[in-house]
């Protein structure tokens, strides 16, 4: 055998092709874990055996998720967008879990307005949430998983950080997602010799309580529904699949790129 085939990235690592998803002992941080897919992917890790950290600057969602889950965890009130809150978040995993073996990071806001009407601070509230508080939780883990020399992060972005909005009203948030799948692609070289690995996932529109006014509204939910291919909005579980994938051990050789659950959406 090769010295390179002997790398140290792989010469301890054992794949069990009966069970790739499988997250048991795993120690996985899921920031906006209160609600809608952050909920969804922490349900989903609890059942796939693994440990989940839940951090969400809302504490209720949290602590009704944490009612249903079997295995180990911890809630933490964080702010993504506060440093000091994040590099507690990481000195709360490291010291409970002892490692970090995946990181998802799913907050975002958004103000559906024409960009015309859109304030400065408006922008600068959403630019701080969907990219700042990625930014920040991805350098705090990041130094981590760069030490350990291992560890899976998965960015939540959107179909709209590919697309424009023909329909409008999309511009900040979309331009917050496209800088999402570029930090995603620069984080996966930067980190890719340590054998960490940053993926991300693009949601085709989900139901859950950031679209709660397009949910309320029949026109448009149907406007927005015909985009997709398959022609409805996703429930919220229907992101996990794709979430456990990237975060498990069935992705060893997949980094950088932007896995896209968009029921079509963008395939035509
Ligand atoms: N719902 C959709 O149609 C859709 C489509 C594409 C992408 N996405 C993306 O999926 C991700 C999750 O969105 P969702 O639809 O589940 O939204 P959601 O509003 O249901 O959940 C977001 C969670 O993030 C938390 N949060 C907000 N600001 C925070 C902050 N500063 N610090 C910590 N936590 C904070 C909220 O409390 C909430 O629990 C987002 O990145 C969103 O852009 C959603």
């Amino acid at each position: 055998m090769s010295e390179r085939i002997k790398d140290w990235r792989i010469k301890n690592w054992v794949f069990d092709a009966s069970k790739p998803f499988d997250l048991t002992g795993k120690a996985i941080i899921v920031t906006g874990a209160g609600s809608g897919i952050g909920r969804a992917i922490t349900l989903g890790i609890d059942a796939m055996g693994g440990n989940v950290v839940l951090a969400d600057i809302v504490e209720e969602g949290m602590d009704e998720v944490a009612k249903e889950l079997k295995n180990d965890y911890l809630t933490l009130k964080v702010d993504v967008t506060s440093e000091a809150d994040v590099k507690n978040m990481v000195e709360q995993t490291l010291s409970t879990f002892n490692k970090i073996d995946g990181c998802f990071n799913a907050p975002a806001i958004n103000f559906r307005l024409p960009f015309l009407e859109l304030s400065a601070d408006q922008w600068t509230k959403v630019w701080n949430v969907n990219i700042g508080g990625v930014c920040l939780c991805a350098r705090e883990v990041g130094k981590v998983m760069v030490k350990q020399k291992y560890g899976s992060m998965v960015n939540i972005a959107s179909f709209r950080g590919l697309v424009g909005a023909k329909e409008g009203r999309q511009s900040i948030y979309s331009a917050s997602k496209g800088a999402v799948v570029i930090l995603t692609k620069c984080l996966a070289a930067e980190w890719g010799e340590f054998n960490v690995r940053v993926n991300a996932i693009a949601p085709g529109m989900t139901k859950t309580p950031l679209v709660t006014q397009i949910l309320k509204d029949d026109d448009w939910y149907n406007e927005l529904a015909s985009m997709h291919v398959l022609n409805r909005f996703a429930e919220p579980e229907e992101m996990v699949g794709a979430a456990i994938f990237l975060v498990s051990d069935a992705s060893t050789f997949i980094t950088g790129t932007t896995l896209l659950v968009d029921g079509g959406l963008t395939a035509v």
